[in-house]
């Protein structure tokens, strides 16, 4: 529970110094009792040296004895005074009490020890000393042991706070926050200048506290991966500062939120593996900035939430196993644009039925977009000016579970590039529309479970970008058109349990299926399964190859802009793989850390 797989976003808060509030050198000099309270700090550690990292401290003693001007340190330009302390991964080994003359540095605002060895020491409750004047504190990733002392409750200033991965354990005094330790009991309740909240991968319990409605400066909210219950906040859609909001895998019950202010700055919502009922609520509609919007495994009841498909930014959209119903195609002629950055839709397990979307497919310019190669992530990203001497970029980028290529996965990070459909296990009907073959971008096609039928339609082979794409469980007939053959990318195809005829296609990504991919079909023939084609019956002829393509569909090739792509199944293949394994680890990334620009 407490390697929880969402925490990384924790370490993707970048510190980034701005080097103009560098001291100059004719300043005055640190004060002496300052000075000598770092070198007594540094010499009361052992510095374990490693390869890879330089330890700030070791450049101290050539720097001269203005310690305003080692590195790490960052003074007050009026008063000298040191308020930044930044000793993050550097190697200190040992431990830390309340003696320590760390404490006598009584300006300090911003301390961060992050990935030190603490030597499974306590935090010292002389941490407290700090308390008026600290505004940030990371230890995230340092080795400490035991509970944080409860001074930490009276920092009435600390609107930063990263204790994660400390190994922190034990019951915490509400009046604390922290995340990803083993802590339970009820919600710690921040100090109210708290911006940044995270408790996820603990096990706390009960249900939130009426006083996160005051948390007025609040911008990200994570309770996920607890066992809170009750009814949410109503407040939580008022609350004007809030740019991330997760509650997923909780035990709450009752309906979302009803009221979400217009002017609202949420990007993300995330509410999922609840046991949320009701319908969706109208007013979130006014989340003009929504970005994420992720309700799967609830119990939510409404029809298809077409009037989401007005907010400009939304790019995720997962309401799988819910309790959604009704038709999603709509006739709409008049809104040029429906779900105009939607990138990935996930509606399976509901009780949708009707035909496909044709007008949906139209409007999903995003995916129809055929993206350069990006390595970008999803994510929110905000500069956040947050003291006199530094800027705190916040950054954090989206996370999900889907299922792909057979699997349940956790994606700990979304890249752009990455688009998908899956409306798989519902009452899907009528015909697979052409159009569908105008979403260019998809990465993921799966529409299994369906009682779709009429034939497959070769405008699929258009789908360059497909590596997963699956029509199993329907009522598919006639020939597997040999355009798929074409699909370069392709790692996984399941037409299995239809009603498809002919001989199988051959070359390229196809000599990789196996014959589950084709189970159940009692008119297909050759390889990979063991039933022979007859060529003398004319239904089974060999289905020209793929690259004498059939006049009637050389039209829709001209149609579609298609370029062909002769990468070989190879090649294919392995990018197809390299690309479609960037998911989660649920190790916390310690790399990630490290990564603190200067
Ligand atoms: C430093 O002092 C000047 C003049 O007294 C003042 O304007 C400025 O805000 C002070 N800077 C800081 C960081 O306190
Ligand atoms: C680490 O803790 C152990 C046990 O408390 C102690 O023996 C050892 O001296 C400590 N090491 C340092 C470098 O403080
Ligand atoms: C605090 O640690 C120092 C060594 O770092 C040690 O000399 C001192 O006795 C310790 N004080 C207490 C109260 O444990
Ligand atoms: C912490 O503050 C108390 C009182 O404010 C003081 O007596 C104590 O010496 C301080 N601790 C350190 C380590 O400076
Ligand atoms: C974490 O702390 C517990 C005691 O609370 C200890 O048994 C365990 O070994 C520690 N784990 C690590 C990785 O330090
Ligand atoms: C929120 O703040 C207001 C005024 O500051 C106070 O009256 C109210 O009791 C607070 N609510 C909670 C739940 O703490
Ligand atoms: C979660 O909370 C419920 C009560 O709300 C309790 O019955 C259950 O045991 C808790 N589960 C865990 C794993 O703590
Ligand atoms: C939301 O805020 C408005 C004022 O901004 C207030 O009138 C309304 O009662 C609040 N709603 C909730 C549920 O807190
Ligand atoms: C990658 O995507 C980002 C964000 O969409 C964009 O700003 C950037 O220009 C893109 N880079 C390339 C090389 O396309
Ligand atoms: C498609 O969805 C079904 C049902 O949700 C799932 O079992 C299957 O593994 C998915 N196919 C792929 C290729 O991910
Ligand atoms: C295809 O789907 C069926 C169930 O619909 C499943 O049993 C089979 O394992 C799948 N095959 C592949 C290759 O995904
Ligand atoms: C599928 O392949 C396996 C061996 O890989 C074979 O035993 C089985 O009979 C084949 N099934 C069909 C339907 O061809």
């Amino acid at each position: 529970m407490a390697s929880s797989s969402t925490h990384f976003f924790v370490s993707s808060l970048v510190f980034l110094m701005i080097s103009f509030f560098q001291p100059s050198s004719h300043q005055q000099l640190c004060h002496k009792d300052e000075y000598l309270a770092l070198m007594q700090f540094k010499d009361s550690f052992v510095i374990e040296r490693q390869a890879s990292t330089r330890p700030k401290v070791d450049l101290w003693k050539s720097q001269g004895i203005d310690c305003c001007s080692w590195e790490g340190i960052w003074c007050d330009q009026n008063t000298s005074h040191v308020i930044h302390l930044d000793l993050s991964s550097s190697c200190l080994f040992g431990s830390i009490n309340s003696s320590s003359s760390l404490f006598r540095l009584g300006h300090l605002q911003y301390l961060n020890l992050a990935l030190n060895e603490f030597n499974f020491s306590k935090i010292p409750s002389a941490m407290g000393n700090l308390s008026s004047q600290l505004r940030a504190l990371d230890v995230g990733n340092a080795i400490f042991s035991g509970e944080l002392p409860s001074s930490i409750g009276m920092f009435s200033s600390l609107e930063y706070l990263d204790v994660s991965s400390c190994n922190l354990s034990g019951w915490v005094p509400p009046s604390i926050d922290l995340s990803f330790n083993s802590l339970k009991g009820s919600l710690p309740i921040p100090p109210l200048s708290i911006l940044f909240y995270w408790v996820s991968g603990n096990m706390f319990s009960g249900e939130i506290p009426p006083q996160f409605c005051n948390m007025t400066s609040l911008q990200l909210l994570d309770l996920s991966q607890n066992n809170l219950s009750g009814t949410m906040l109503q407040c939580f859609g008022n609350l004007s500062s809030m740019l991330v909001l997760n509650l997923e895998g909780n035990n709450f019950h009752g309906p979302i939120p009803e009221t979400w202010e217009s002017g609202n700055k949420l990007k993300e919502i995330k509410m999922g593996k609840n046991n949320l009922q009701g319908r969706l609520p109208r007013s979130l509609r006014n989340c003009k900035v929504l970005e994420f919007l992720d309700l799967g495994n609830n119990k939510i009841e409404d029809t298809f939430p077409y009037w989401l498909g007005a907010l400009p930014e939304l790019r995720i959209l997962i309401l799988h196993s819910n309790r959604f119903h009704g038709t999603i195609s709509i006739k709409v002629p008049e809104i040029d644009f429906l779900f105009p950055k939607l990138r990935i839709i996930d509606l399976s397990n509901n009780g949708f039925v009707g035909t496909l979307p044709i007008d949906l497919f139209a409007r999903w310019n995003a995916m129809a977009d055929l993206d350069e190669e990006n390595a970008t992530y999803l994510q929110v990203y905000k500069h956040h000016l947050m003291m006199n001497s530094f800027i705190l970029p916040f950054q954090f980028p989206y996370s999900m579970t889907i299922t792909n290529k057979g699997e349940k996965l956790e994606y700990a990070k979304i890249l752009e590039i990455f688009k998908a459909i899956d409306f798989s296990c519902n009452k899907f009907e009528g015909e697979i529309p052409e159009l569908v073959g105008n979403l260019k971008g998809l990465q993921l096609l799966n529409l299994s479970n369906n009682i779709l039928d009429g034939q497959i339609p070769p405008a699929l082979g258009y789908l360059t970008s497909l590596e997963a794409l699956d029509l199993s469980q329907n009522k598919l007939t006639r020939r597997i058109p040999t355009q798929l053959t074409q699909l370069n990318f392709l790692e996984v195809f399941n037409v299995s349990h239809n009603h498809l005829t002919g001989p199988i296609s051959k070359g390229q990504q196809f000599d990789t299926f196996e014959n589950n991919s084709f189970d159940g079909n009692s008119g297909l023939c050759g390889m990979p399964l063991s039933r022979k084609c007859d060529y003398y019956n004319s239904e089974n002829l060999p289905p020209p190859s793929s690259t004498s393509k059939g006049n009637e569909d050389s039209g829709l090739l001209a149609q579609f802009g298609w370029k062909l792509v002769l990468l070989g199944y190879g090649c294919g293949f392995l990018i197809g793989v390299v690309i479609g394994n960037i998911v989660f680890t649920r190790k916390r990334e310690w790399f990630m850390k490290t990564f603190r620009i200067w």
